[in-house]
Formats: structure tokens, sequence, C-alpha cells
């Protein structure tokens, strides 16, 4: 694990979805409301649980689940009233149907932390400040089953707001 130094990227590889989950709790402590936050990356490899560590570290007092059937879920925490907000776009079949479900109201909200999945299935509805994580299956190692449980975490600041969240990251995982 080296970070990148590149004050816009933090680069992050898991072994093991309890890491993946210790670095959304990491993430989810730092947030401050109003962050918007892309999670990107193919089927299986680890974005609901990202979000799952981000929902903890940020004390949603329900878990956050794998949204499937619901493009978005509220959440809510015991020490203020804002809000976190699952979304995922994976069942989008066009960007169309996401008016009427109040999400660019949720974008501008101050007390409103938004986590999308699949962002990249409505690019249009996404505002150009944000956080983006893409995430990938690390396979070096070749065939060997433990590859199977890694993941490389790239996180970048898309927008100046979000470098002093990326900066207290960095700091939260690796130190210094
Ligand atoms: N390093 C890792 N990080 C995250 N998940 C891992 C890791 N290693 C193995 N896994 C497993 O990979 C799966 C990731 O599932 P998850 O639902 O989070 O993926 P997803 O990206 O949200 O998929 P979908 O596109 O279907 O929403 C889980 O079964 C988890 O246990
Ligand atoms: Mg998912």
């Amino acid at each position: 694990m080296s970070p990148i130094l590149d004050p816009y990227s933090l680069e992050v590889l898991t072994r093991g979805a309890e890491q993946t989950r210790r670095v959304g709790v990491r993430l989810g402590q730092l947030l401050r409301g109003g962050e918007v936050i892309c999670l990107e990356g193919p089927l299986g490899v680890g974005k609901t649980v990202l979000a799952q560590g981000v929902g903890e570290g940020w004390g949603s007092t329900t878990p956050l689940l794998s949204p499937s059937f619901v493009l978005i879920r509220e959440h809510r925490r015991a020490a203020d009233a804002q809000r976190l907000l699952h979304v995922d776009f994976y069942r989008l079949r066009s960007e169309m149907d996401v008016q009427g479900l109040g999400l660019e109201e949720w974008l501008e909200d101050p007390a409103a932390i938004v986590l999308i999945e699949w962002p990249d299935r409505a690019p249009g509805v996404l505002p150009p400040q944000r956080l983006w994580v893409h995430l990938e299956f690390a396979s070096e190692g070749g065939a060997e089953v433990s590859s199977l449980s890694r993941r490389r975490l790239l996180f970048t600041a898309h927008g100046d707001a979000y470098l002093p969240l990326l900066r207290a990251l960095r700091r939260a995982i690796f130190g210094g």
C-alpha cells in the first residue's frame, strides 16, 4: 500500500472485504455534509461493501444494503439531522428515470451526503464537484486464489473542494 504523491488522487489496495469496509469507515468519519461520492467499477467489485463502511463511519442508524430494485435509500443518524442517500443506478434504463426521484435537491443540500453506485449510468445528473472512487479487481499474483480478494481503490478529487477530504483520508489510512 503506497500513496500516490498527487494531491488529487489516492490509491488504496485492499485484501478482503473487511479492509475495504474499514477504508469506508474512515471516509464516513470524515464527512461533514454536502459531499457527493461516486463509486464506479464492475459488478461485484465492492462498491456496496465500501458504501456500507461509509454508512457505519458516518453513524447510520440503518445498515446500507445493496439497493438493487430501489434507486435511492435514505439513511439517518442519531447525532444530527444530516441524511445519507445511497443511490444505485444499476437498473436505470435512461437518465429520464432520475427525474422525480428528488435527487437534484439532495445533491444541492449541504446537510445531505450522496453516495452513488454505477454513477456512469447517469453522467448528466452528476455535479462537476465530486469525489470519484474507481474500484477494480487487482489480480497481481496471477491465478492464485488469494488474488480473488484483492481490490484497487482509486479516489480522485473532482474539484478543489475535495482536496482537504482526500488529504484527511490519506492521513487516516496511511498516517503521517
Ligand atoms: N477486497 C475486497 N473488497 C471488497 N469486497 C471484496 C473484497 N474481496 C472480496 N470481496 C467480496 O466481493 C463482493 C463485493 O460485493 P459488492 O456487493 O460490494 O459489490 P458491488 O460492486 O456493489 O456490486 P454491484 O455492481 O452488484 O452493486 C462481496 O461478496 C465481498 O465479500
Ligand atoms: Mg452494489
